[in-house]
């Protein structure tokens, strides 16, 4: 099928940083042709290094790699310090709260915020380099203030979604030996109150690496103090001085773990070192959002997610520019907010993710023509495949039809952006990545042989040379990090990383993502493995077994099917509804406290068994396909007992 091809606005394109394909392809050809050139003139040209590298990529302990080494720098000096001279006035991030309230934060201002909270943490604290702190904070300023203060000082900071339970925040404190946690009493969401704090104290349990806790006063809720582990904020800083030298770092020092589900076991503590990460996530600011001087940047993702640190928070500083930060809900108090926010604040670039844009189509279908959008030029999505239908919308309805929107594909262990138009050069398909941004050698390759795939020929998405920003370890497993990435594809004898998507060519070479090949569900733009939400089910005292795989969800991209076998109702002739019902309520309550409210599964359907082949392995393409509605045409011969397939197939239709 021929697709519409969108061409870039030749007016944009004219001060675009890239401007053309001619330009794309030199940058490709000179990465290609002289790689460690390639990347070390750009080291060079971004970088306030206090003291220049000796090399630029060191290979020998493949795939363990080290990237700008012997260079020293600091990440916070490069987002704020460097920026002093020449925009001391400007505005480094613009607050919306979910009530309405603004406050702009100068990169001065930030100096002084970051300043006194990484004095807070040294001296009243105790952190040193090399510590570890979660962060488990609303979206509020001083989420920003406390990633850059660790960064400061040279704590690593590990942060958790604000979503996620007591039991997942439990998990990442121990298994990163966090000493430090900071939070907030809570913060607003559709203007009222919502609290962390109780979390945190659910959290740190007897025997808890965590020794204290610093809470942000933001919503002023009552919360409990502990004494001599738990102190405020607001209380702590206020003597604090606007300086604080910024400690000296090795490229390869670590900068954060952000922990991102696997297919297998628990989630994994996902590192990213100070250098080769900053250069990507400014690199990637200046190319792909094309951000001017002048103008204000605003990404919707929260500082959770590897989207808010590289594209909030870390990126966006490191290059000087303007980014808001949105406490509240996109679709509070309707479905016009973020345009309301466009048109107030003037905003020029705008990135979200498709789940987000579907549901401001469906609830707003026609709200982005109420406002003034004009200053929009780039539009961007992020997470997942994004659909004709919310494509078009985006484009002809926030766009105006003359946005570039830039579908950028990557991932927590590619630090950014992999796979991305450029808005000023790249002709645009609706739903395609489209090519390999400059520098990063992202190849689809058929996993058999190692070749390219052929067009149109669905393969493996892998990038064949390491990459600055790439993944450095998997926190305190060296052979996780090898297993996870570099186990499955190997290029001329050699294993490459894998990202464990799935992706074709077209006859252009364009790239479209197909999805993930492994057990992980992509709900609404995030990763859920499904060992991680079965391992919670499973803690229902009348639950034997369960398979849990993703199905098509109208706006969260993928929902979240369990199929269960209980211990102690017999399938076959089960007439107690409403006692089916409350074990799904109970079932619910417990992925919540183990995992939060996004692992939440939409269906859930009571089988007698699990489709199992004779060695015991649970047969989850079949799953997939009846949880989809769809015809079993897989050979069903292997399985222990055949007849289960259209048990479970009657069942799930009854439904
Ligand atoms: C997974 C990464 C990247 C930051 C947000 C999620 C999927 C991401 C796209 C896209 C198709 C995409 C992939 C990837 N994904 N962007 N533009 N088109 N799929 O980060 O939680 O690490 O998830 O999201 O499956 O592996 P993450």
């Amino acid at each position: 099928m021929l697709q519409d091809i969108y061409q870039p606005n030749p007016e944009f394109a004219k001060t675009a940083t890239i401007k053309s394909m001619d330009e794309y392809y030199a940058l490709t050809k000179k990465a290609t042709d002289d790689y460690e050139g390639f990347w070390g003139d750009y080291a060079k040209e971004k970088i306030d290094w206090f003291k220049p590298f000796d090399t630029v990529l060191d290979e020998s302990n493949a795939p363990f790699v080290a990237w700008f080494k012997g260079g020293k720098l600091n990440v916070s000096h490069q987002c704020i310090d460097r920026h002093l001279d020449t925009r001391k006035n400007k505005a480094a991030i613009i607050f919306e709260g979910d009530r309405g309230d603004v406050q702009t934060i100068t990169y001065l201002d930030l100096y002084k915020n970051v300043n006194k909270f990484a004095n807070l943490l040294k001296e009243d604290f105790g952190v040193k380099k090399g510590d570890r702190v979660v962060i488990y904070m609303p979206m509020i300023p001083e989420a920003a203030y406390a990633m850059l203060a660790c960064a400061r000082i040279g704590a690593i900071h590990s942060i958790v979604f604000g979503g996620f339970s007591s039991e997942a925040l439990k998990d990442r404190i121990e298994d990163a030996e966090a000493k430090v946690v900071i939070t907030a009493d809570g913060a607003f969401r559709k203007t009222k109150p919502y609290m962390l704090k109780p979390v945190v104290d659910a959290a740190i349990t007897e025997g808890s690496p965590v020794e204290k806790v610093l809470v942000v006063e933001r919503n002023n809720e009552e919360v409990t103090w502990l004494a001599g582990r738990d102190y405020s904020y607001n209380e702590l800083i206020k003597n604090k001085s606007t300086h604080c030298e910024a400690e000296v770092m090795d490229s390869e020092d670590p900068l954060f773990l952000l922990y991102t589900s696997g297919s297998t076991g628990k989630p994994k503590g996902v590192q990213h070192n100070s250098a080769g990460y900053i250069l990507w996530a400014q690199m990637t600011m200046e190319w792909v959002f094309d951000v001017k001087e002048n103008d204000t940047y605003w990404c919707t993702a929260d500082v959770g997610w590897i989207t808010g640190h590289t594209y909030i928070v870390y990126g966006p500083l490191a290059m000087g520019a303007t980014t808001m930060m949105f406490e509240g809900v996109i679709t509070y108090p309707d479905a016009g907010r973020p345009w309301a926010m466009v048109e107030n604040h003037r905003i020029n670039q705008f990135y979200t993710a498709p789940t987000a844009i579907r549901v401001l189509h469906k609830m707003g279908e026609d709200e982005p023509a109420k406002y003034d959008l004009s200053s929009l030029k780039v539009l961007g999505t992020v997470g997942e495949p994004i659909d004709p239908t919310a494509w078009k919308w985006y484009y002809e309805e926030v766009g105006n039809s003359k946005c570039a929107i830039v579908d950028t594909y990557w991932q927590t262990e590619t630090g950014g952006h992999i796979v991305s138009p450029l808005p000023g050069a790249t002709p645009i398909k609706a739903g395609c990545a489209t090519l390999p941004l400059p520098g990063i050698i992202a190849e689809v390759l058929d996993p058999a042989t190692g070749e390219i795939a052929e067009v149109g020929e669905t393969g493996y998405m892998c990038i064949t040379r390491p990459w600055p920003s790439q993944i450095r370890a998997v926190w305190g497993d060296e052979d996780r990090y090898i297993k996870s990435y570099f186990a499955d594809v190997k290029k001329d004898g050699k294993a490459v990383y894998f990202t464990g998507d799935g992706a074709k060519y077209d006859e252009d070479g364009y790239i479209t993502i197909t999805g993930r090949t492994d057990d992980v569900i992509n709900v609404s733009g995030h990763r859920m493995g499904t060992a991680e939400v079965e391992a919670a089910i499973k803690k229902h005292s009348n639950v034997a077994a369960v398979a849990v795989v993703g199905k098509p969800h109208e706006l969260k991209g993928e929902g979240i099917f369990a199929y269960i076998v209980l211990k102690s109702v017999p399938m076959e002739h089960k007439d107690d509804i409403a006692d089916e019902l409350e074990t799904m309520k109970e079932i619910n309550k417990i992925i919540k406290i183990e995992i939060g409210n996004i692992a939440l599964c939409d269906d859930m359907v009571f089988v007698p068994d699990l489709p199992k082949t004779r060695s015991g392995k649970i047969m989850r393409r079949i799953l997939r396909a009846i949880a989809k509605g769809e015809k079993i045409t897989q050979d069903t011969s292997t399985l222990e007992d055949p007849s289960i397939v259209g048990i479970i197939e009657d069942l799930c239709k009854a439904k």
